[in-house]
């Protein structure tokens, strides 16, 4: 596996994804699942981001603690699928900023077409986790990504629940610097560009819509 890839293996993650892929599992337990990935996906994915010393009070002492410092964190979900994913970040990084960045694939030609971008201000300044479930081609990401950096932003991560092999190369090969976080590394795609096995077309199956 390449270097800046980190495919999370933890068996409650694995248990998750599994009943993600399974064709049965309608929308509601697929959104409460999606941000259930999302929140235990947060854990690792910030394994390090920078700690301060502080002074605590107990109620027996003063003691030396960690708390998180710098600026606060960006969280940046691709619509539409990303947003599934927003919430269970928010429970475990409540004071995160939100911002969003709308594409989507055209089914003609597989590229990412923008239509939509609002990013929380100083994103030079903050680490910033883009958050897409499906990582196919790669196109959507890249395009993200690329938009961020042109947006200032230079610490940036990429989360999804289920990667491709060909969109991690491409990821890599044009962004080096991003860190991919992933459930699972899948085999391939297929002729529509869609991640086999996958879990089919993730928008979809968190909104009900198809
Ligand atoms: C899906 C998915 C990614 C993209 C991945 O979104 O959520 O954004 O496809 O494919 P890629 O790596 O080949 O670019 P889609 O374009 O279907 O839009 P949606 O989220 O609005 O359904
Ligand atoms: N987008 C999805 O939602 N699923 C795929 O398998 C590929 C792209």
């Amino acid at each position: 596996m390449k270097q800046n890839v980190h495919v999370m293996e933890h068996p409650l993650i694995q248990h998750k994804l599994a009943m993600i892929r399974d064709v049965n599992t309608g929308p509601k337990e697929f959104r409460e699942l999606v941000e259930e990935l999302s929140m235990l996906m947060a854990y690792e994915v910030t394994r390090n981001i920078p700690v301060e010393e502080v002074e605590v009070q107990t109620p027996l002492c003063k003691t030396k603690c960690k708390s998180i410092s710098g600026k606060k964190l960006g969280i940046v979900p691709i619509l539409r699928a990303g947003l599934g994913m927003v919430n269970g970040m928010l429970k475990l990084i409540p004071t995160a900023k939100v911002g969003h960045i709308g594409l989507y694939r055209d089914p003609e030609t597989l590229k990412p077409v923008e239509y939509y971008c609002k990013l929380p201000p100083d994103i030079e300044e903050r680490e910033l986790i883009l958050l897409d479930p499906m990582l196919a081609t790669g196109g959507s990401a890249c395009a993200g990504i690329q938009f961020l950096k042109e947006k200032g932003a230079n610490n940036i991560k990429l989360m999804c629940l289920i990667a491709a092999p060909e969109g991690i190369n491409v990821v890599c090969a044009a962004h080096p610097d991003v860190e991919i976080y992933t459930a699972s590394v899948d085999e391939c795609l297929n002729d529509h560009a869609y991640i086999v096995p996958g879990l089919g077309d993730a928008g979809d199956r968190l909104f009900g819509t198809k």
